[in-house]
């Protein structure tokens, strides 16, 4: 019997947001971009999602029966500080009941600290377009770890820093809406110093945390290989989308040329304990010369018929090992913290979860000190301009009566994670078509 044991002390989980989930979040930036028509697909709104304001713990109870053991949530900045510089007591100790209901189910938590969303009173400061955000991200942070310390050692200060500054700044379809990219790096470089002032300032309160950063990193080949045009967008892209959160972190330079400044921030250097990769798929880019936004840059649809659509990219687990294998030089834990599929019916997720936990633990067998592996996501939720149109989760919901159903990827999910490991039997009733490749060199 051909089986893929991963480590014992391997930390399986899922991950969310607080705004994707919560519900009642009224007080920040994506509540306000929500309300006006045409900003969210299907015209909803992040209200009630999956009101986990109020019954989190049930679905901390359904990822325990499916024998997860780590949880990545997120805590939201307006709630926590309303108002700037007011606390929320109500806020901060429903945070905390929700972080001892993940302990005393044996769910150890990861806490994100920064998850998109900006308290209405920082945008109107100008919000991450100023650098005076800075030390108001700090002083919430130190908040936060003062707060909700005793209960959480892994921490992460921002989701994807560049996810906020091209979304929102440069494509425009996430608030604040603008386009303008030297606007985005200037955004980039401050959401950058944010997290390594956090970084130190979660260390001087708890030395022995854990704290890094969730890095979207997207893979970009060329189209054609031999076409020098396409092998320079792919590199430009690369450059701009993956490495610079990357030369940030281990060099401490912000390589902004010639979209902005190169700076050198020595706070920055070596500021992770852990590496935290967010992957969900590569595009295969041709040059093109009127898509600046892109940097230049033409997804072509992804080859093999896939039922997602076309500019969601193409499923290639074999670009999460290879970003594993890279990341291995940094000698430094990694932690899946996201990863999944835009698949509303459920057809390819289990097959998309075989594959890609396989591409992990190839890696693993290879060195790679990969600790943990985090689904994006339990529940499928509100994904932000898609609204309720793109489903993510492993528990189905339906979002009118808040009933959940365990998709069954999200039974194949339990059945890995209380083996911990992925068995030829598993893949013979999920996904044989993918055997070979699930079991390759075995
Ligand atoms: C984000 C999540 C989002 C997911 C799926 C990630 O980039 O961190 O908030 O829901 O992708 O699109």
């Amino acid at each position: 019997m051909k089986t893929l044991s991963f480590p014992h002390d391997f930390l399986w989980g899922t991950a969310t947001s607080a705004h994707q989930v919560e519900g009642g979040n009224h007080n920040n930036d994506w509540w306000a971009w929500e309300q006006t028509p045409g900003h969210i697909k299907d015209g909803s709104c992040s209200d009630p999602a999956c009101d986990w304001w109020n019954r989190a713990e049930e679905d901390f109870d359904r990822a325990r029966q499916m024998g997860q053991n780590a949880h990545r949530l997120s805590v939201e900045w307006s709630r926590i500080e309303p108002r700037e510089g007011h606390w929320s007591g109500e806020a901060i100790a429903r945070y905390r009941q929700m972080l001892t209901a993940l302990r005393e189910r044996g769910i150890e938590p990861m806490v994100t600290l920064h998850h998109f969303t900006n308290p209405l009173w920082l945008v109107e400061k100008g919000g991450w377009e100023r650098e005076e955000a800075i030390p108001l991200f700090v002083r919430y942070v130190e908040r936060v770890v003062q707060e909700l310390g005793d209960l959480v050692s892994l921490w992460c200060t921002i989701n994807e820093p560049t996810v906020v500054p091209f979304m929102g700044y440069s494509i425009g379809d996430f608030p604040p809406g603008k386009r303008d990219t030297r606007l985005a790096f200037k955004v980039l470089g401050n959401l950058l110093k944010a997290h390594a002032a956090a970084y130190h300032a979660i260390h001087r309160i708890q030395p022995q945390a854990q704290v890094g950063v969730a890095h979207n990193m997207r893979a970009m080949d060329p189209a054609n290989p031999r076409s020098p045009l396409d092998r320079w967008a792919a590199s430009f892209r690369d450059r701009m989308g993956n490495r610079l959160v990357e030369w940030a972190l281990t060099e401490g330079v912000l390589r902004f040329f010639p979209l902005g400044r190169t700076e050198r921030v020595p706070e920055l250097a070596g500021s992770f304990d852990y590496w935290g990769l967010n992957y969900y798929n590569r595009d295969r880019v041709v040059f093109d010369i009127s898509q600046p936004g892109q940097f230049f840059c033409r997804a072509l649809p992804a080859e093999h018929s896939q039922p997602v659509p076309w500019w969601w990219g193409e499923i290639h687990p074999q670009s999460l090992y290879r970003f594993l294998k890279e990341l291995a030089r940094y000698g430094k834990p990694i932690y899946i913290t996201e990863n999944g599929a835009l698949d509303n019916t459920d057809e390819y997720r289990p097959r998309y979860i075989l594959t890609h936990l396989a591409a992990v633990h190839r890696a693993i067998a290879e060195g790679v000190p990969v600790k943990g592996y985090f689904h994006w996501s339990l529940v499928d939720n509100f994904e932000w301009a898609d609204g309720y149109s793109a489903r993510f989760g492993l528990i189905h919901v339906d979002f009118e009566t808040q009933k959940r159903t365990i998709k069954r990827s999200g039974e194949l999910y339990r059945e890995i994670c209380l083996a911990g490991a992925i068995t030829e039997d598993m893949v013979e009733r999920y996904a044989p078509e993918a055997r070979d490749e699930i079991f390759q060199g075995l």
